[in-house]
């Protein structure tokens, strides 16, 4: 086991060391190459170094090279490289962090990042907390919370009585909600089709001046951190109007509540933590590995009330049984990951982090801007939009920058018009790799122009 796992190391910080020089996405071949990890399950045993090996030798080409610098797709960050070396001690322990019987130190461990992270993100300190897989699980797993809330407030307790003949919700959404909370609510009964939609402005913010009238049970998804412009939405004025109306307010804050931990740009979730319930990644700019979310909610009874476990051989722990509060029971102990992020970054290192890929993100649209490119968004975060003229030229210059290697970003299509995307999540990415990102972005949009 000790040669296999030092064996590993090796092979996985020489895969690290190389991301710095080769292409982000894989090469053809490369991807071609994946048939030889398939064939018939073989009869017997292999050897684990071999195993490792081919593993390795086939899958590290034919990876994305996401845990790089130049990776700027979707929202995704890399992995620190203390919450990297605690994920693979965690795999050691193989922790089953659903109570805390079966793991007193995973729930210990939740326990103490939980409490850090309603610090760094000025959250209530009081808040409960889930730790689940990413964004639209704790989406899934607050919303599952506020159902309950809602709904107990009029008498109708939707854990024990189900949603056949329950009181309705009305579920109130920006027009630029994220579909992983349309998902969510699709998930938990109240139809994604069935939401009342709110105007938003340019930038993606739902309109405080175009709200609904409220009555009965309410629950109002807001979010921290548009994933097209990273634009937040008035989170004081909307919680006032809410909860006058005695709704909940539940907060989508995949990436933009890390705002929060950054003396320079924490003003942008001025009256966040008035809302009920939030969903944020750790994944993302946090940086720890795959797959890592976390549900937070103000008073977490509701949430016990949805998701409590019971039965004669689950006898409570010493500590809080996690699973309680998690759609799962048993899972890995993912806790300790953010637990590691948060010690070896500390208050200024999380501040730096944010504020430095904020940073990048401005200098790329400064360097495009000055081309002659137009930046669709306000560039107040991470995520910038730029479009290279028409549909058509935006969209091959995407298509060319993502084979020409040296960096990736997607498409999307923000208010009708279609633009490349950049979003500057990851703590490895450094001004070298932004100025030669830029310099190829600005090559191949030049090359795209002169063939057009
Ligand atoms: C605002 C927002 N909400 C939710 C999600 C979903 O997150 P996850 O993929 O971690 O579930 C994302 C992902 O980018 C997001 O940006």
């Amino acid at each position: 086991m000790n040669d296999l796992l030092k064996h590993v190391a090796q092979r996985a910080g020489r895969y690290l060391e190389d991301l710095g020089e080769r292409r982000v996405a894989p090469s053809p071949e490369a991807l071609a190459g994946l048939t030889r990890l398939d064939g018939p399950l073989p009869d017997g045993p292999t050897d684990p170094e071999a195993v490792i090996a081919l593993l390795d030798e086939v899958g590290a080409p034919a990876t994305m090279g996401t845990a790089g610098g130049r990776y700027f797709g979707f929202v995704i960050g890399g992995a620190l490289p203390t919450a990297l070396a605690a994920n693979w001690l965690a795999g050691a322990w193989d922790q089953n962090a659903g109570s805390g019987v079966s793991s007193p130190l995973a729930a210990t461990v939740e326990e103490i990042a939980l409490r850090w992270l309603l610090d760094v993100l000025g959250l209530p300190p009081q808040c409960g907390g889930a730790f689940v897989t990413g964004a639209t699980m704790a989406n899934f797993t607050a919303l599952a919370g506020a159902r309950q809330d809602v709904l107990q407030k009029v008498g109708w307790d939707v854990a024990r009585q189900g949603l056949f003949g329950a009181p309705p919700i009305t579920v109130v959404v920006g027009a630029e909600v994220h579909p992983t909370v349309l998902k969510a609510l699709s998930m938990l009964g109240l139809g994604r089709e069935r939401v009342v939609t709110t105007p938003v402005d340019g930038q993606g913010r739902m309109r405080a001046d175009a709200l609904p009238t409220l009555s009965g049970p309410a629950i109002v998804c807001i979010q921290a951190g548009n994933v097209n412009t990273g634009a937040f939405d008035p989170a004081d004025l909307i919680c006032r109007w809410a909860h006058d109306a005695g709704a909940w307010v539940h907060v989508d804050g995949a990436f933009g509540l890390w705002a929060a931990a950054s003396p320079t740009r924490a003003h942008l979730v001025a009256g966040y933590a008035e809302a009920d319930s939030w969903a944020t990644d750790a994944h993302k700019w946090l940086n720890v590995p795959y797959d890592s979310g976390v549900a937070l909610f103000r008073d977490p009874a509701a949430l016990r009330t949805t998701l409590r476990l019971q039965a004669a051989y689950l006898l409570p722990g010493p500590s809080r049984d996690p699973y309680d509060y998690t759609p799962e029971s048993s899972r890995r102990a993912r806790g300790i990951e953010i637990w590691a992020a948060l010690r070896s970054l500390g208050r200024s290192g999380l501040a730096d982090l944010v504020e430095r890929t904020c940073r990048h993100a401005s200098r790329f649209a400064e360097g495009l801007h000055a081309a002659g490119y137009e930046i669709l968004n306000e560039v107040a975060l991470n995520q910038v939009l730029v479009a290279f003229g028409d549909a058509e030229t935006t969209r091959r210059v995407i298509a060319d920058l993502q084979a020409d290697g040296t960096c990736w970003c997607g498409g999307t299509l923000w208010q009708d018009r279609t633009a490349m995307r950049i979003s500057v999540s990851s703590w490895a990415t450094t001004e070298a790799d932004v100025e030669r990102s830029l310099a190829a972005m600005l090559r191949v949009a030049e090359d795209v122009m002169h063939h057009a």
